[in-house]
């Protein structure tokens, strides 16, 4: 295995990451703007396969539209870089204060709609094959504010509109939903992966939407990313991923992939690949305000450099005979097995005697398993 990022890795980049100029609710940008042409040049220079974009992080007004998809095109020929997402910036602009699918202003919510449309005709242009919605400024600070039914309504009609117009267009795209449990607003709609999976089974046309869970956001909410990750793919959901570093329960930090919770990395990538997950590995961080550009190519390279030192981990984890000897100890393979054996009944199962004492006794040795994964991940193996 080499740690050097190649194409193969399928590592995306969003536009608006490495471009990110620092803009925070308590300073100003202390970066200047970047070029989605030197963007593109530099991430292919050091591996990655594709970008991904909100429609303003490339086109940010008409007047220069044409001028800068022309430049954008020609880089993405000139490096084989790939666009293999794009999403929509539905949360900037004052006009989506309280939100875009779901704005109490109905004018609002039809301008989203015609917003998200231009955006995917310019999305399968560049042949990106799956379209993120992130509803960020979909929720609430206060009560009464927001009627959550009705809202989840028109979330639903958003996303059954758009469904069917990317049907009648024929492209070949998948929508993913991004969840996120709040900032910017006090309390967003579609929280968790679990929230947005149970809103998908009421869509139209709920086999062309799936999930694209970020690190970062489950760890907000307290909750295991690697197990909702699994969880979402159990239920084919698993459409993309948003990688990057949090450190618990507090604002969303969007550090690089591997800062932050590195055990819960480990088990991410652990899931990924064990998983069979096989769409790009999309990184959306912000490189800290202390960086120049320099610090910023430095936290993208360490996003790539991260995954596959734990990718190689995972591997020898899995691997090691000890832990095959351990995941026999702890019983793993045994909850594969159903519990009700072929053609016996509840009935079975109650005319049984159990010795629920030598049951209760028997140690489970996950503590055993559970070392030899970290001895792996500390690198003393
Ligand atoms: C966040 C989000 C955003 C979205 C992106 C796609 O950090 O809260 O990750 O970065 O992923 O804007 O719309
Ligand atoms: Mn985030
Ligand atoms: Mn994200």
């Amino acid at each position: 295995m080499t740690r050097t990022p190649t194409p193969a890795d399928r590592f995306s980049f969003g536009l608006w990451t490495v471009g990110w100029q620092g803009v925070d609710v308590f300073g100003g940008a202390v970066r200047p703007p970047m070029d989605p042409v030197e963007a593109v040049h530099k991430l292919a220079e050091m591996g990655a396969a594709a970008v991904t974009f909100h429609d303003d992080d490339l086109v940010p007004d008409d007047a220069t539209r044409d001028a800068v998809l022309e430049r954008f095109r020609t880089a993405l020929t000139e490096t084989g870089m790939g666009v293999e997402m794009a999403t929509t910036n539905l949360f900037g602009h004052a006009v989506f204060k309280d939100g875009a699918f779901t704005a109490n202003d109905r004018d609002v919510r039809r301008y989203a709609l015609a917003k998200a449309a231009r955006n995917i005709d310019l999305a399968a242009e560049l042949g990106a094959t799956t379209y993120v919605f992130w509803g960020g400024r979909e929720g609430a600070e206060s009560g009464a504010a927001k009627d959550i039914a009705a809202a989840l309504e028109r979330y639903k009609e958003g996303m059954d509109t758009l469904c069917e117009y990317v049907r009648e267009q024929g492209y070949d795209m998948r929508f993913a939903i991004e969840p996120k449990p709040n900032e910017p607003r006090g309390d967003i709609l579609l929280p968790t992966i679990g929230h947005a999976i149970a809103l998908i089974n009421e869509l139209e046309h709920p086999e062309m939407v799936g999930l694209n869970p970020e690190v970062g956001h489950e760890e907000m909410a307290g909750l295991n990313f690697a197990a909702g990750i699994t969880q979402a793919m159990w239920h084919g959901k698993l459409f993309h991923v948003d990688l990057n570093g949090q450190h618990g329960p507090r604002y969303d930090q969007d550090l690089r992939f591997g800062a932050g919770n590195l055990r819960g990395a480990f088990w991410t990538v652990d899931a990924l690949e064990q998983g069979g997950y096989d769409g790009y590995l999309h990184f959306d961080f912000k490189p800290p305000r202390t960086e120049d550009f320099d610090g910023v190519w430095e936290s993208a390279r360490g996003c790539m450099a991260n995954y596959l030192a734990l990718k190689e981990k995972a591997a020898a984890f899995r691997a090691d005979p000890d832990v095959q000897q351990a995941l026999l100890d702890s019983r793993v393979a045994e909850l594969s097995q159903s519990t009700l054996a072929a053609g016996e009944t509840l009935a079975d199962v109650r005319a049984e005697s159990f010795d629920i004492e030598a049951m209760a006794a028997r140690g489970m040795a996950f503590e055993r398993l559970d070392q030899l994964a970290m001895d792996h991940l500390l690198g003393v193996r």
